[in-house]
């Protein structure tokens, strides 16, 4: 009978929706551990705000008037900043005591009096409060949905040299209150108003750019893709932020079948390394149902693919019946089919992972120019065990065989016949079927991450039901190299200018 726990928890699961065939947490520490990921995204925002775009400042007020022009940031200085997670879907990106350089061309003219030359100012204080959110696309993919942005600056510094610092001592109050004027524009109305832009900019076009490098549907091989689409917006609690993902793969030819999850749900409870991913039975077995139904979970040796002890062995064995046909046939190859016969299961528990697999071994003469002569047909169960591991960002499985039973579906007495093959057909498995299996689940599958970012240091847990690697991030191409690679095309870097204030900036 069904314990009524199971009954519950599948009654959770189907009111939940979808169950997660695997999940990612990154915990704070990849933030905060990170510093190369802080440092890269200094740079990068360093960069983006170098770009800014003020526009020309024109006014006059009575006898006086003046142009602003041709204002560049020159250097930009984030000390201090705080990237961390903010409940329930936000990143937070917090600027302190920025400073930004700047330098502009002036000219200014006060009834006769003439003034131009460049100004090196500076802005000091500069605080940026920007909140990324992250949710689900249609497509399934993980995006920065929208951004919020304070910014502020405390004081603006200007020097202003030349020619004509004996005016400013000379000239009226008026002038001095003017120029103030115009750096407060510069500050206020000008300046804040650019950093949010670049910001707002930066997350949800450039951000998005490297977020659509993480495969959500993409192939494996030429039988297989893998569907990573997420089933919910991301969460972020204040030091996590979870993903929970389809999981499940798919064959190529078939690519609108979803197999039904029933598998247990991953859970991830740990924060001590800087990611976490989990893999749920399911996972897997989406997996080999996914190539069975793709028709490769099939072998065929024929001739001199057959081992030549084994050759013997099972002459030997089927020799009652070989001389009994026609002597052309007797000396024909031999072949051995080997077919899955259903997809195979796989069992994760804490002392480690399994994969049970049924299959038919038929056996045969196969003469060149006549129609072959089947000589047995066995089933064969096998037990392998898996171990999987990660290398950089792709999760491998290296299998063995671990049981191996042979027996004849149709009568006791000929699977007591064919016991003396079991020992030759287990070597066969080894030799020949492990080694094409190993092959193929060597490439592995790519777990979803940003291009750019690889898995280091991981330590693959088996729990029940599922598996859970924990493991640091390393960088192995420079957040901005990624980005400028996937800057949307036409995308330059620039944000277009507010237009300059309508009214005279004065006081
Ligand atoms: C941003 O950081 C500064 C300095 O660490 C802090 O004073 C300020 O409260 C922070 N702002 C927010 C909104 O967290
Ligand atoms: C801000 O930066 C300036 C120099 O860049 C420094 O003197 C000052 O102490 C800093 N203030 C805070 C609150 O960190
Ligand atoms: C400001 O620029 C305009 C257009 O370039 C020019 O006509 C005007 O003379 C300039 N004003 C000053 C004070 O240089
Ligand atoms: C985006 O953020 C702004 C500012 O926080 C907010 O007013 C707006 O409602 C948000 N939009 C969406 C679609 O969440
Ligand atoms: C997949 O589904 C879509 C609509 O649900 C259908 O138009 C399409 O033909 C299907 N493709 C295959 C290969 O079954
Ligand atoms: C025995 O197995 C073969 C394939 O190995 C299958 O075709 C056949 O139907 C099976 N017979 C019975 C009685 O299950």
């Amino acid at each position: 009978m069904t314990p009524l726990w199971v009954l519950f928890l599948a009654l959770i699961a189907a009111t939940h929706g979808e169950t997660p065939g695997c999940k990612i947490r990154v915990t704070s520490k990849a933030l905060e551990l990170g510093k190369v990921m802080r440092l890269g995204f200094q740079m990068f925002l360093e960069h983006e705000l170098e770009t800014i775009t003020i526009p020309d400042l024109r006014g006059s007020e009575g006898p006086f008037s003046y142009n602003i022009t041709e204002v560049k940031v020159t250097e930009l200085q984030l000390v201090q900043s705080e990237l961390y997670f903010q409940p329930t879907h936000d990143l937070i990106l917090n600027i302190s005591n920025a400073s930004i350089s700047l330098r502009f061309r002036r000219q200014l003219l006060y009834w006769f009096l003439y003034d131009g030359g460049f100004v090196d100012a500076s802005a000091e204080g500069v605080s940026i409060h920007t909140a990324l959110q992250l949710a689900r696309d249609p497509g399934g993919r993980i995006k920065v949905s929208n951004v919020s942005c304070v910014a502020s600056v405390s004081k603006m510094q200007a020097a202003f040299g030349g020619t004509f610092k004996e005016v400013y001592d000379f000239l009226s109050s008026f002038i001095i209150s003017a120029g103030k004027g115009i750096m407060m524009c510069l500050m206020l109305i000008c300046f804040d108003a650019q950093i949010c832009p670049v910001l707002h900019h930066a997350g949800l076009v450039l951000l998005n750019s490297l977020l659509d490098t993480v495969p959500v549907r993409s192939a494996v091989d030429k039988h297989v893709g893998i569907d990573y689409s997420l089933l919910s917006d991301p969460v972020t609690s204040t030091s996590n932020l979870d993903m929970e993902f389809r999981g499940a793969f798919f064959p190529l030819a078939e690519a609108n079948t979803s197999f039904p999850n029933r598998a247990v749900e991953p859970q991830l409870q740990e924060e001590d390394r800087m990611v976490y991913v989990a893999f749920s039975e399911f996972f897997f077995d989406s997996a080999m149902e996914s190539y069975f139904r793709a028709g490769v979970l099939r072998l065929e040796l024929i001739g001199d693919k057959v081992p030549k002890d084994l050759d013997m062995v099972l002459r030997a064995t089927f020799f009652g019946s070989i001389v009994l046909l026609s002597p052309t046939v007797i000396d024909a190859p031999l072949k051995l089919e080997l077919q899955v016969l259903a997809p195979p299961r796989c069992t994760i528990k804490p002392s480690g992972t399994t994969i049970s697999v049924t299959a038919s071994l038929v056996i045969a003469l196969a003469p060149s120019d006549q129609p072959e002569v089947q000589l047995s047909s066995m089933t064969m169960d096998a037990r392998l065990s898996a171990k999987m591991s990660l290398r950089g960002k792709a999760l491998q499985a290296q299998m063995d065989l671990r049981r191996f039973r042979i027996y004849s579906n149709q009568s006791a007495l000929e699977s007591l016949a064919l016991i003396p093959l079991q020992a030759p057909l287990k070597t066969l498995l080894q030799i020949a079927v492990m080694p094409l299996l190993n092959d193929r689940s060597k490439r592995g599958v790519q777990i979803p991450l940003p291009e750019g970012i690889d898995f280091v240091k991981e330590v693959v847990t088996n729990q029940a039901g599922f598996l859970t690697i924990g493991a640091d991030l390393h960088f192995t191409k420079g957040l901005r190299e990624v980005i400028e690679k996937n800057r949307p095309a036409g995308d330059l870097a620039m944000v277009d200018a507010v237009p300059p204030p309508a009214s005279s900036p004065t006081q």
